[in-house]
């Protein structure tokens, strides 16, 4: 089965699709990536997406889940024509849809006990009638309906694709947010544990942005933060957020690494006098020891270290790491046949792919959910739930 996957995370920095070829049944599907095709948000669609996420109005969500239904779809048939696939041979979408808002945190309210809440957006109904695709969205509600925080669901695409009987390994996807999967040797789903470690390309990004008036919004390669020093006290002050002492399952966006967080960042460094460089500096090696001192959840998984996501090409960032992870060697998913760019959109035609053969695909030990479910909400194409 032919399905594409759609990412848009909480960079907001684009949208991937990625065009997978799926066989099997089971948790043993063989899966083949034929094609990536990212398109990047112009500067007024990313920062609309970054307003509506920090305080948009009820109207602002509105229109721009819409919006980016139109987006997602016109990416769908953007991948399909630079691929030379037809719509007839794909048989699926999943997307994730863009995270507006994510609250994991039980919350106490009147008769109904406590409720968490998380809401992705870009309406599925128009990408199903754009592209004439059956589309599977909203993967996280229902893990979350079944007391789990809906986060992280990569983690069993990273099972998948990377677990391997011969060595644990230690997956780590540098997104927006950083998430990390520990792989032990067992072929065992419910042995995978996963959690977001913290804020990765959110926070650089914010900065570089903050401090260049918008002129700029990442450190492309890595480059200011290669010219920093790292200043001790302003790390030790980073590392002190309550976040990374909680124990897993956790999982968190810009609700708490958001502009709040942010401007007490740019607080602390003025009161330090650091350049953008020492503070870019500073914050990649604030996300290496989140991601190390992780593995205190998982001190059984001590193997190779496997990254994907945008953060493979921050040269500094992945100085930290290497530095951090030595002796053991830190690889990308390219390193191990994958792909980096093209990872979490494969994991979402993955994990549609299973939703229409009726597989739970939540790891229960990540999310906290209190037993599998099916994930996902079916929009069926022009041809009903799932053309044969
Ligand atoms: N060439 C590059 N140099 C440095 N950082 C980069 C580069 N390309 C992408 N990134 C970083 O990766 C981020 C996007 O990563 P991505 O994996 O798409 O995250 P998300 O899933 O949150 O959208 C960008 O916002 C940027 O911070
Ligand atoms: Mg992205």
């Amino acid at each position: 089965m032919i399905v594409i996957g759609l990412m848009s995370g909480t960079s907001a920095d684009g949208v991937d699709a990625a065009i997978v070829d799926i066989r099997g049944t089971g948790h043993r599907v063989a899966i083949k990536l034929l094609g990536h095709y990212g398109r990047s948000y112009p500067p007024q669609l990313q920062q609309k997406i970054l307003h509506v996420a920090e305080r948009g109005t009820v109207a602002e969500v509105c229109h721009l889940n819409t919006l980016l239904g139109e987006v997602f779809a016109k990416t769908v048939l953007a991948a399909m024509t630079r691929y030379g696939v037809r719509s007839q041979q794909v048989k699926l979408i999943g997307s994730h849809g863009q995270t507006i808002h994510h609250l994991p945190q039980p919350k106490a309210e009147r008769g109904v006990g406590t409720i968490t809440s998380t809401l992705q957006i870009g309406n599925p109904a128009v990408i199903a009638e754009r592209t004439g695709i059956t589309t599977v969205s909203d993967f996280r509600s229902r893990d979350m309906a079944a007391g789990g925080e809906g986060a992280p669901l990569v983690p069993y695409t990273h099972f998948l694709v990377f677990q391997n009987t011969k060595a644990m390994r230690w997956v780590v996807n540098l997104g927006g947010i950083a998430n990390v999967t520990a792989l032990p040797r067992s072929e065992r789903l419910a042995s995978v544990q996963a959690f977001d470690t913290g804020p990765c390309n959110m926070l650089l990004d914010a900065l570089v942005t903050a401090e260049t008036d918008g002129r700029n919004t990442i450190d492309r390669g890595g480059h200011l933060a290669q010219r920093g020093k790292v200043h001790s006290g302003l790390l030790r002050w980073l590392l002190a957020h309550p976040y990374l002492q909680r124990q897993p399952p956790k999982s968190t966006g810009r609700e708490l690494f958001g502009e709040t967080y942010v401007q007490k960042v740019l607080a602390q460094s003025r009161r330090r006098h650091l350049s953008l460089n020492d503070l870019l500096a500073t914050s990649c090696q604030f996300i290496a020891q989140t991601i190390r001192d992780a593995q205190q959840w998982a001190k059984h998984v001590q193997g190779d270290v496997v990254c994907g996501g945008g953060g493979v090409r921050n040269a500094r960032l992945w100085a930290e790491l290497e530095n951090i992870f030595d002796p053991i060697p830190v690889r990308t998913m390219e390193d191990c046949g994958s792909s980096s760019q093209a990872f979490e959109a494969q994991a979402f035609a993955v994990l549609a792919y299973q939703t229409v053969h009726g597989m739970c695909a939540n790891v229960p030990r990540a999310t906290g959910a209190r037993h599998p479910v099916i994930l996902g909400s079916v929009t069926p194409g022009i041809h009903g739930f799932v053309k044969q």
